[in-house]
């Protein structure tokens, strides 16, 4: 039977034969979304993607076998969204990874059966005590995730404070491959980059990437669109961005796999992170009534 949560939620927004709220993995509650041109799922957890399969095409989001799924545990794949630092936090050791934004359970605002046959889902999430005691500003987060042909997921994010604020973050999306060792991702040729493994060092790309070590990089000054080349699989993924002039490419490859708990040990294989971020030198001041909106739409040509 559905929790109060649930049935509230399926009794005022639930979409017949788009979308409705049901129980998800560990228990946490899930939107399933299904129309004519694709069904995904996203976890109220984080305002998370957990899956995304365009009509008459493979699943384009990974998803570890491994992942956890728990109140203050962030998910391990689909697109979390990191939030309001990206990686570390600056100053404070005990700050969770990729900001508190994942690990929040987000309120749903509205649902929306489109015209075009695409289903729409915004989701909110705002400042509370425990955000305070971790980030001293309030905000409004608004997530507005769009599932049609493509994949759209917009983060708008605003200050009704009286004081201005910085943040980093990023929408974190794993991809599926056939092999990472087949895939190519085009698009960031001649871009500079902070290669992350070892001591940071900056670096120019050289043609398109290929992975086959553990990959972390952090493409700066670059607002293009990148595409996730999979000659296994026979498929293009395009990753298109705003509100970005970030890149960052993941794989931890075997030690790193190996050293995470919700991470299995062969699945780095099948994994790539192609990620839509405000990081580095691209960190965003929002002032007092303003916003700033960080978006990606995802697609398989
Ligand atoms: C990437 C970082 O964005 O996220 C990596 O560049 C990091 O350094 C990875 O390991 C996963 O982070 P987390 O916190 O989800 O384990």
């Amino acid at each position: 039977m559905d929790s109060p949560l649930l049935a509230d939620l399926n009794s005022r927004l639930a979409i017949s034969g788009r979308i409705r709220f049901a129980v998800g993995p560990g228990g946490l509650p899930i939107a399933r979304i299904v129309n004519p041109l694709a069904q995904a799922t996203v976890a109220l957890h984080g305002a998370h993607v957990l899956s995304f399969q365009p009509h008459r095409a493979a699943p384009v989001l990974w998803l570890s076998a491994k992942s956890q799924y728990a109140d203050g545990l962030p998910i391990r794949g689909g697109i979390p969204v990191c939030w309001p630092w990206f990686g570390k936090h600056p100053t404070d050791a005990a700050a969770p990874g990729h900001g508190f934004a994942r690990l929040q359970c987000w309120t749903v605002l509205a649902t929306a059966a489109l015209p075009d046959g695409a289903t729409r889902l915004r989701l909110e999430l705002r400042d509370t005590p425990a955000t305070l005691a971790q980030w001293p500003h309030a905000f409004r987060l608004e997530a507005d995730i769009v599932v049609g042909r493509t994949l759209t997921v917009a983060l708008r994010c605003e200050n009704p404070g009286t004081a201005p604020f910085t943040f980093t973050g990023a929408l974190h999306s794993y991809f599926t491959v056939s092999d990472i060792t087949k895939v190519a991702i085009e698009g960031l040729d001649g871009c500079t980059y902070v290669d992350t493994v070892g001591t940071p060092t900056r670096k120019v790309q050289s043609g398109a990437i290929t992975i086959g070590a553990e990959t972390d990089r952090i493409y700066v000054d670059t607002t293009a669109t990148c595409v996730i080349a999979d000659s296994g699989l026979g498929r293009r993924v395009r990753v298109a961005k705003r509100g970005s002039h970030t890149t960052v490419v993941w794989n931890p490859w075997i030690a790193k796999a190996a050293r995470m708990p919700d991470f299995g040990d062969h699945e780095y294989l099948g994994m790539v992170c192609v990620e839509t971020a405000n990081a580095v030198d691209d960190v965003i001041t929002v002032p007092p009534g303003g916003s700033h909106t960080l978006a990606t739409e995802i697609g398989v040509d």
